[in-house]
């Protein structure tokens, strides 16, 4: 061999060399990854791709629960974290994915989650509200398991109220399991606001607007508004509906058995109308937490708000329930209970039902309610969870609960299917802007059939 050869010869042989150690490095590289990602609990509200990989081998368990919902950040997810650390603790070996996507009220969760149903990759459970967002939406496409064994199994049909377990019924048989009960007319008030300007807590909407008159004429911002998702603007006018009509009629309503062209309805737009005179200028940048802020810091006296917003002041802001903040029934409907639900259901052909089970177990539980509902502003949805481990607003919430006429909400998706819902938002979006009760009507009129 010459020389140049052999140094050819050397060089290939020190190339080979380096060749093998890069293989073995990769195939060493590619295992490690394989091997943690299979372990990774991943609870950074990311989907792990990795671990959806490794569960298409078809066996019973993957140990990893993804739990999809619309709780991040901000007054959202401090009970869903309690809860997950109660399932960590009874369930060591099973690994929670919390795969949350920000957006009030399910804006954008709902979207991406219809796309992973229609193209057959549920989560192992998701948010849904009980009512016609999970029956007329997933339930009548099939894409959810029937719960009534699992129900008789843990002797759950009597420790949940008749009318949850209606709402989260199809035909006989129980979709889904309520993890809390959201009341959804409710106004909360900044205490310190309302002392200043003298304003006794409104029970009708003349006192309601005589209130927001003395309070606009002080410099102050009546009624704060965050509607830059229209769902918070859709929650007003379904409270002044409720208002107008009663919870009898405000039920036909939505059961198709009285038409929008009603005149209460009119009658209940003109009063939205005015209710949004009231409201903070910049209200279309604002999302509900942005309001919500505006009467913590006393710019706003009131907000309309579901109670998550209760979790919001006092878990995220600081503020105390009769302290800072105070809380009266929508006017004119005081002893009414506009319910909203969140639910977990098991859908069709997840990869290891067993598992998505003990997760539904801990959240059905009385130890998984009370760890969760303090923390988010809502009651349990257990008739036996205990009372003590609530605040005044969840007690007196827990008492009107039991004492009012129930009615389900339409933006928080138990009255009507989502069609219907998306056009009525766009509708009150409209609305806000142009204030046109006639076309605002038509709308809702030609929306119905989606119903
Ligand atoms: C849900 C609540 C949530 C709220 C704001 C509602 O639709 O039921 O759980 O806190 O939206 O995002």
């Amino acid at each position: 061999m010459d020389y140049e050869s052999g140094i050819k010869q050397k060089g290939e042989d020190v190339v080979k060399k380096k060749i093998f150690g890069l293989f073995i490095f990769v195939v060493l590289a590619l295992f490690i990854a394989a091997c943690s990602s299979e372990s990774s609990g991943d609870a950074d509200g990311k989907t792990d791709d990795a671990g959806k990989d490794n569960s298409e081998g078809g066996s019973d368990s993957k140990g990893e629960v993804e739990i999809f919902s619309w709780w991040t950040g901000a007054g959202e997810e401090d009970g869903l974290l309690a809860l997950i650390e109660l399932f960590e603790e009874k369930n060591p070996d099973i690994a929670i994915d919390n795969a949350a996507v920000s957006g009030g009220a399910g804006t954008n969760a709902k979207a991406v989650l219809a796309t992973r149903m229609q193209g057959n990759d549920p989560p192992s459970t998701f948010q849904v509200h009980g009512g016609e967002e999970l029956n007329k939406s997933w339930v009548a496409a099939d894409k959810m398991e029937p719960l009534n064994d699992f129900y008789e199994e843990n002797e759950w049909m009597d420790k949940f109220p008749e009318e949850l377990i209606d709402l989260v019924s199809s035909d006989g048989n129980i979709y889904s399991i309520p993890v809390n009960i959201h009341r959804g007319n409710v106004f909360f008030y900044n205490i310190q606001v309302f002392e200043d300007n003298g304003i006794e807590v409104p029970t009708t909407m003349d006192e309601f607007f005589a209130a927001a008159d003395k309070l606009q004429e002080a410099g102050t911002i009546p009624v704060a508004l965050g509607d830059k998702e229209s769902w918070t603007a859709t929650q007003i006018f379904e409270n002044v509906l409720l208002g107008k009509l009663g919870p009898d009629d405000y039920k036909k309503l939505f059961a198709g058995e009285i038409g929008f062209d009603d005149p209460r309805v009119a009658e209940a737009a003109e009063q939205f109308g005015k209710i949004l005179d009231y409201v903070n200028e910049d209200h279309a940048s604002r999302n509900w937490q942005d309001s919500a802020q505006l009467v913590a810091n006393g710019e706003a006296a009131m907000l309309n708000m579901g109670d998550w917003a209760k979790g919001y002041f006092a878990n995220d802001l600081d503020l105390e329930t009769n302290v800072d903040f105070g809380y009266f029934a929508f006017p004119d409907t005081d002893g009414e209970f506009q319910v909203i639900t969140d639910t977990f259901g098991l859908p069709k052909g997840v990869d290891n039902p067993d598992d998505v089970k003990e997760f539904l177990k801990v959240l059905a539980s009385v130890e998984g309610q009370d760890a969760f509902n303090p923390l988010k502003g809502s009651i349990p949805a257990r008739i036996d969870a205990d009372p003590e481990k609530y605040d005044q607003y969840g007690k007196d919430t827990m008492e009107d609960f039991k004492n009012s006429r129930l009615v389900p909400s339409l933006a928080h998706g138990s009255a009507a299917s989502e069609g219907f819902l998306t056009k009525a938002n766009q509708a009150v979006n409209i609305f806000v802007t142009q204030r046109d009760v006639d076309n605002f009507i038509q709308a809702l009129v030609s929306a119905a059939p989606e119903m």
